[in-house]
């Protein structure tokens, strides 16, 4: 079936066709890191669908009628009026991105010692939750754990546990739904399940945020997948869901459409206050948080263009497709397919490769061999327990790699290439070698790792 893709193409940009053996060169040079690829390097990047979108003809207007007033600029008010009537929130911030809101908030709402709770805390989340001298709490609902159920809402957060944790001995200081659920495969979370954690949030008395770097794409999920939905728009749906909750963190660099950019919102003005000093002292004036006039303007227009419903159907339905051809030629994903991103199961493709040979980050080096494809391991490279050699001590419970597809920038022959390089990987599985730590940062190991083929 032909995807639609509801807009054709005005500017382009010529990307790379390179050969197996310059790949083989370029990844050798980058110590078999994909991270440490420069972009002459790589044909289809699918590191991440973060501020890697493209703008529309409407965005890069507004960006020209933006208004570069230090305080006050008419770009701001522009911002404030979508994101209110998208929202309902009375205060908000804009930042540089995702990450600024999240240690904005955490460092003003949080008291050392305090427990954020959460479906799946993104991991710059986690880290600033821990930064704040609190620690961070995941409890992804049971249907998460087998990847390969149908189950629709797998980025819910598992009631039951929440209760316990908010009546528990622990001091829950706030909760913290994921839409949808980037680290637990991309599954979005159902209304229903918002709802619940609201009413928990509330009896008991804990402030609930969403992290909402994915809200368009968690409506359009809900309006395909939960009863009741069908007729209620993916606007209507994500305004409900802000409803719920008390505020939120947002990475705009996703579901804003735009290269950077991000949000803290909220109600209590009290709260607000005093975020609005850690922002002034750290991200820029109230008005403009860390982010030019043109951002603003750009980010207002492209939260109008992401809930479109035409533009979400065939954002779905491209992922949906790479997800069906994967499969059919032999390279299985997390299941149900969400939308932002595709999960290869590594660990069933190349079983011959043990956890400490890293099978997820071979499938990841394969895939840029093969056909100059550029995607994240998300297995025990990244998430597993080492020694400070490299040996691997405890395996994470997954060996995937993230194949994260950015907005409105591949077409549909894109996908077909890329499944044929998947395909042709998956016919001789068993000549894709492991891999050996060669450096092993104690910090951000995955960033700056380097590794050899072993
Ligand atoms: N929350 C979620 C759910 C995210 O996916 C990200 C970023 C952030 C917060 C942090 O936002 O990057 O704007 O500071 N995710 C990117 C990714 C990096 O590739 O998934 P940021």
């Amino acid at each position: 079936m032909p995807i639609m893709e509801p807009y054709r193409i005005k500017v382009v940009e010529p990307i790379p066709i390179t050969t197996r053996p310059y790949r083989e060169k370029a990844m050798a040079r980058a110590g078999y890191n994909p991270f440490n690829l420069t972009a002459e390097d790589v044909t289809i990047d699918f590191l991440s669908d973060s501020g890697t979108n493209a703008l529309s003809a409407e965005q890069q207007a507004a960006g020209m009628r933006a208004d570069e007033t230090y305080a006050g600029a008419r770009s701001f008010f522009r911002f404030k009026d979508v994101v209110s009537e998208l929202t309902g929130y009375e205060h908000m911030f804009p930042v540089h991105q995702g990450r600024a809101a999240e240690r904005i908030l955490f460092t003003t709402l949080l008291k050392p010692g305090q427990v954020s709770v959460s479906n799946t805390h993104f991991d710059t989340t986690r880290a600033n939750v821990e930064m704040a001298g609190c620690v961070a709490r995941d409890l992804p609902c049971q249907e998460a754990a087998d990847l390969d159920s149908d189950a629709p809402f797998k980025g819910d957060i598992d009631l039951e546990a929440l209760r316990g944790a908010l009546a528990g001995p622990d001091d829950v200081g706030v909760v913290l739904m994921t839409i949808t659920n980037n680290g637990g495969g991309g599954q979005p979370v159902s209304m229903a399940n918002l709802e619940a954690v609201a009413k928990l949030a509330a009896e008991f008395g804990v402030p609930f945020f969403l992290d909402a770097a994915r809200f368009a794409e968690n409506a359009w999920l809900v309006n395909q997948r939960e009863p009741g939905y069908r007729d209620v728009s993916p606007r209507e749906i994500a305004r409900k869901a802000f409803a719920l909750a008390d505020g939120c963190v947002a990475s705009l660099k996703k579901d804003g459409i735009v290269h950077i950019g991000g949000m803290l919102a909220m109600r209590d003005p009290e709260l607000a206050k005093r975020c609005e000093l850690v922002l002034i002292a750290t991200e820029g004036f109230r008005t403009y948080g860390g982010l030019s006039g043109r951002d603003l303007d750009m980010l207002a227009q492209g939260l109008l263009e992401v809930t479109e419903p035409t533009y979400l159907r065939a954002r779905a339905e491209a992922t949906a497709y790479l997800a069906d051809q994967a499969r059919l030629g032999g390279v299985d994903s997390v299941r149900p397919a969400g939308v932002h991103a595709l999960y290869l199961n590594a660990g069933r493709l190349l079983p011959h490769i043990p956890p400490e040979r890293f099978p997820g980050h071979a499938l990841a080096c394969e895939l840029y061999l093969a056909g100059g494809i550029r995607c994240a391991e998300l297995g025990s490279l990244y998430l597993g327990e080492l020694d400070d050699d490299g040996n691997l001590l405890k395996p994470a419970p997954y060996e995937l790699v993230r194949m994260a597809i950015p907005r409105r920038v591949y077409t549909q022959s894109h996908l077909e290439y890329v499944a044929e390089v998947l395909t042709g990987i998956a016919k001789a599985p068993e000549k894709v070698p492991g891999y050996r730590l060669t450096e092993v940062p104690k910090l951000l190991r995955h960033f700056n790792c380097r590794l050899e083929q072993a």
